[in-house]
């Protein structure tokens, strides 16, 4: 693992928002893990009970059934907090264009609540998933924080909005306050069933069952895919990073970049598999490259990602030959 060195004080305290969900569930684990105590709060809209299920007989393990909408849920949920790693979120593109509203209310209202149970409850830190979409239509590559161009979507706009009150937090209210600009995560947990899940869980279940994936557009589109272990190492050691580093955002990525037609290629050889790929139309809202220039969370949060795409994805067709 590349975060087993990370010390916390024995018997510190997390909140993990969105804890049944991908991203979140694998950070509680890794506590967990580390003997610390965590508590969940999700409301289990996306995220699900199975990905928490073998948490449950822990004594150090609270789950909170509970909508970050609600503010009375907040306040008491950051009680006896040190740190909150604040990934509750509804974080499809294409959805977010059919229900902006939606998308306000959960992405922006529900982070604004928690920034202000946090503040209101002296968290030592809040650290809080925001999103490569920052970037939008600025095509340079790669990308640099400070650089980013007009959001393309309204998941774009909410995570851009996060990043503004995680600011004004940090310099207004003493809130310790981190932004993590995750690209394209992927690993276990990820779940490869709904019809806006993330390309490499459902391209790899799919070519497990037999099927054909649709590739959106000519496949020659790029992502900076990022397995969960290093995102779990950048959530980690921002908890623990140096006060100048608060206030600010980070890329947090591999720093490499594959297109689709590589990552689908590379399915079909590591799952033996000789299925053509379905071509479709271009999505809207999404960008044509991605990939991130990691100096900036290396320097600020000695941020220093171990796990490289080939080695991600074996680790992760491992686990779906196991789990599906
Ligand atoms: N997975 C990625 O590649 C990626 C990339 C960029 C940013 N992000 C961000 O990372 C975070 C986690 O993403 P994920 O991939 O684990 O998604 P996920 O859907 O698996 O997890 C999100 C969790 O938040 C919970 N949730 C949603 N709305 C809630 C609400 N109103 N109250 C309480 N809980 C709520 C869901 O039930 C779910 O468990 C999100 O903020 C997402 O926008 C993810």
């Amino acid at each position: 693992m590349s975060y087993e060195n990370i010390k916390f004080p024995s018997g510190s305290r997390f909140l993990v928002t969105g804890g049944a969900g991908f991203i979140g569930s694998n950070i509680v684990e890794a506590l967990l893990n580390m003997g610390h105590f965590v508590r969940v709060l999700d409301n289990l809209s996306t995220g699900k009970i199975e990905n928490i299920e073998g948490f449950m007989s822990n004594e150090n393990f609270e789950f909170i059934n509970g909508d970050i909408r609600d503010i009375e849920i907040c306040q008491n949920e950051c009680k006896d907090i040190e740190y909150v790693l604040h990934q509750a979120a509804w974080g499809s593109v294409p959805k977010s264009i059919e229900l902006p509203d939606l998308y306000e209310d959960i992405n922006i209202k529900g982070t604004l609540n928690m920034m202000i149970a946090s503040r209101d409850n002296k968290v030592k830190r809040f650290v809080y998933a925001s999103s490569s979409s920052v970037y939008g239509d600025d095509a340079n590559l790669p990308k640099k924080e400070g650089k980013e161009g007009n959001p393309l979507s309204p998941y774009a706009i909410t995570k851009k909005v996060n990043e503004l009150y995680g600011k004004v937090f940090n310099d207004l209210y003493n809130l310790e306050t981190i932004g993590m600009r995750y690209f394209n995560v992927f690993g276990r947990r990820q779940n490869p069933n709904s019809y806006y899940s993330a390309v490499i869980p459902k391209f790899i279940s799919l070519l497990l069952k037999d099927q054909s994936p649709t590739i959106n557009g000519d496949g020659e589109q790029s992502r900076d895919f990022t397995y969960i272990d290093n995102v779990i190492e950048a959530n980690l050691k921002a908890c623990l990073a140096p006060k100048k580093a608060c206030g600010k955002s980070y890329n947090i990525a591999y720093g490499g970049r594959v297109t689709l037609n590589q990552l689908y290629y590379t399915l079909q050889k590591l799952l033996d598999k000789d299925i053509n790929p379905i071509y479709g139309c271009d999505r809207k809202g999404d960008i044509r490259h991605s990939n991130a220039d990691i100096s900036r969370a290396k320097e600020f949060l000695e941020y220093n990602p171990v796990y490289n795409f080939e080695d991600g994805i074996i680790k992760t067709i491992d686990w779906y030959k196991e789990n599906i």
